[in-house]
């Protein structure tokens, strides 16, 4: 989705879209979540495939309630508007589609391996592969920012989770294929679900592959901490192991390159910032954290409602559909002050582009390590970037993503 500042004048029409088609996100949506947040706290939509009734929420203080009470809003039936009135096949069986206590069953044993002593620990050699990957753009010239960023989440988190780097590419290609399969540059079949097959078996045969390998030498990483777990009682069986691995890997690839392109493409178009934001890493901390705010890949959060309860002063029932907007809670002018400024010092800032309460991002310690590490060495190398060619968004409602964002980088003439 492009992003863009609303236009003065009066506010859009919100109720005349159907939030669910990918199609819509190709144009700004935040015209219209701020005229839902200026007339109303809840929305009541209809996903027209199954007829099943959503409720909305665009500000900031039911989003994160939904978000941490998930006593009242459970994940295991989906967290994704594509599952609501249809549930999700790995319901109860992901890291993400479980409740409190079971999901810290899972949650605990593999926080382990991807919390901030590991990062920091491996935070050398983190930042070599960074370097490596953003190679082309520091030597300057022309380069496809968003392509070379696809890889960005597994340089970081391949060997933290334990996976070969001959398998990086494909993961990184299926596992997007598999949350835009409608994409024109994902589309590998007549169908989308065709598309959707070919990318789950491709990234499903790596998981036998690189799950034997593991269960025959276990090391200290997060496929082998998913095979020695156990829950209920007994460990995962191949199929469990392989879903979380779906999981893991889901949530780092549909992420972190966006945001590292959105953060690249604010900064082209405002140059006055560049030398301020990226002037050392306590600039870039701050740059990473306006850049989860500014691109907020996950535009939503379903839940499904466990038991009656109030929220934004409407009774709403157990089993009730509720989709959080986060991208617009991340708008919301009473906790943002000019929220439509790209503010690479704005702090606090207490968005929600991780989530919160129990799902809170696991991968938030490395993705911010390594989105700081790409922007101290784009800083150090270049004295600014520049858009040069058109930009493609990727086709989604759930994922505010680029798929190709040619940039001319600009060496610096003398080192900082
Ligand atoms: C800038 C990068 C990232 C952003 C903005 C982001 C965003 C999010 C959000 C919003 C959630 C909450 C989902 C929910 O409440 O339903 C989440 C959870 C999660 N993320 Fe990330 N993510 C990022 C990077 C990563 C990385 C690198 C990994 C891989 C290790 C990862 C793996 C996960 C997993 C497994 C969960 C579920 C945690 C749980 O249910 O306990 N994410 N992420």
């Amino acid at each position: 989705m492009e992003i863009t500042a609303p236009p003065a004048g009066p506010p859009v029409r919100y109720d005349d879209v159907d939030v669910t088609d990918p199609g819509v996100y190709e144009e700004c949506q935040h015209a219209r979540w701020r005229a839902m947040r200026a007339d109303t706290a809840i929305t009541r939509h209809t996903e027209p495939a199954t007829g099943e009734v959503f409720w909305g929420f665009p500000r900031y203080a039911e989003c994160d309630r939904i978000v941490k009470d998930h006593r009242v809003f459970g994940s295991e039936d989906g967290t994704i508007l594509a599952s609501v009135g249809v549930g999700d096949s790995a319901g109860g069986r992901t890291i993400t589609l479980m409740d409190p206590p079971l999901h810290g069953d899972i949650r605990r044993p593999t926080m382990r391996t991807l919390g901030h002593s590991v990062v920091r620990k491996r935070a050398a050699g983190i930042r070599e592969r960074v370097r490596t990957l953003a190679q082309p753009c520091l030597a300057g010239g022309e380069h496809d920012f968003a392509k070379l960023m696809r890889l960005l989440p597994m340089v970081v988190i391949g060997e933290l989770m334990g996976i070969p780097d001959e398998y990086w590419e494909t993961i990184a290609h299926y596992t997007t294929a598999s949350i835009a399969p409608d994409d024109p540059e994902y589309v590998s079949g007549e169908s989308t679900h065709q598309t959707l097959r070919r990318a789950h078996h491709e990234l499903f045969a790596c998981f036998a592959r690189i799950i034997d390998a593991k269960r025959a030498h276990p090391g200290e990483d997060l496929v082998s901490a998913l095979i020695t777990l156990e829950t209920e009682g007994a460990p995962l069986d191949d199929l469990r192991v392989a879903l979380n691995c779906y999981s893991f890997l889901l949530g780092a690839n549909s992420t972190t390159p966006h945001v590292a392109s959105h953060t690249l493409l604010a900064l082209a178009e405002r140059p006055h910032l560049w030398d301020a934001a990226l002037a050392d890493p306590s600039s870039t901390t701050l740059l990473v954290e306006e850049g989860a705010r500014w691109t907020t890949p996950t535009n939503h959060l379903v839940r499904r409602v466990r038991e009656d309860t109030e929220i934004a002063g409407t009774t709403l029932r157990k089993g009730d559909w509720v989709c959080a907007w986060v991208a617009s809670a991340n708008r919301d002018e009473s906790v943002f002050p000019d929220p439509y400024t790209f503010d690479p010092t704005r702090s606090p800032n207490p968005h929600l582009a991780f989530g919160g309460g129990p799902h809170y991002c696991i991968g938030a310690p490395s993705s911010r390590m390594a989105l700081g590490m790409l922007f101290d060495e784009l800083g150090s190398a270049l004295e600014g970037v520049e858009p040069a060619g058109p930009i493609t968004h990727l086709r989604s409602n759930w994922i505010n993503g680029i798929t190709s964002m040619p940039m001319r980088f600009h060496r610096r003439r003398s080192s900082r």
